[in-house]
């Protein structure tokens, strides 16, 4: 036997302002989604935006339900309608926003497991890295692709 370790990369940013110019056309994006965000159970609100390869941008906000279940994330509800929308082009960048009651957490709020396993799919199908911007107010981490928020990722029956 052998132990062994994942590494993960990441960067730390403090303000919108060190993003590149195009993440923070993203972040505000996903800002401006917080705004349409239903959240009447969990008063949760998040919102996210992804960048397609075309430059256009997506955006989505988590919507729940009196059946729980039944409700989406953010970040799925924006990749879904972009998959919907623009299904031949890459998704390449995500950023979510979260906090409750339409605040800003001080931590960047960080992407469910079934959110991440969608971005997984989404970036095997656009054969492009898909980044992660997670903005909180204190705190920025850029993930630059989905491998890094899901090591291991199972990504094919076949394999
Ligand atoms: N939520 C998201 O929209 N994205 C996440 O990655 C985590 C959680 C939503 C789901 C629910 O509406 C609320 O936040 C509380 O869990």
């Amino acid at each position: 036997m052998q132990a062994k370790r994942i590494n993960i990369d990441y960067t730390e940013y403090h303000s919108l302002g060190e993003l590149s110019v195009q993440d923070q056309r993203l972040a505000q994006a996903a800002i401006e989604a917080q705004k349409s965000s239903y959240a009447p159970y969990s008063h949760f609100n998040v919102g996210a935006a992804v960048l397609l390869d075309n430059d256009i941008i997506v955006k989505g906000s988590n919507q729940e339900n009196a059946a729980y279940p039944s409700g989406l994330c953010a970040e799925r509800t924006a990749m879904f309608a972009a998959g919907a929308a623009y299904p031949d082009h890459a998704i390449i960048s995500l950023a979510l926003v979260g906090g409750p009651n339409g605040t800003i957490c001080e931590v960047p709020a960080s992407p469910c497991g079934s959110c991440r396993q969608v971005m997984a799919e989404y970036q095997a199908k656009g054969g492009k890295d898909l980044s992660i911007l997670m903005i909180g107010k204190e705190k920025i981490y850029k993930f630059e692709k989905v491998d890094d928020v899901l090591p291991l990722i199972f990504d094919s029956l076949d394999k």
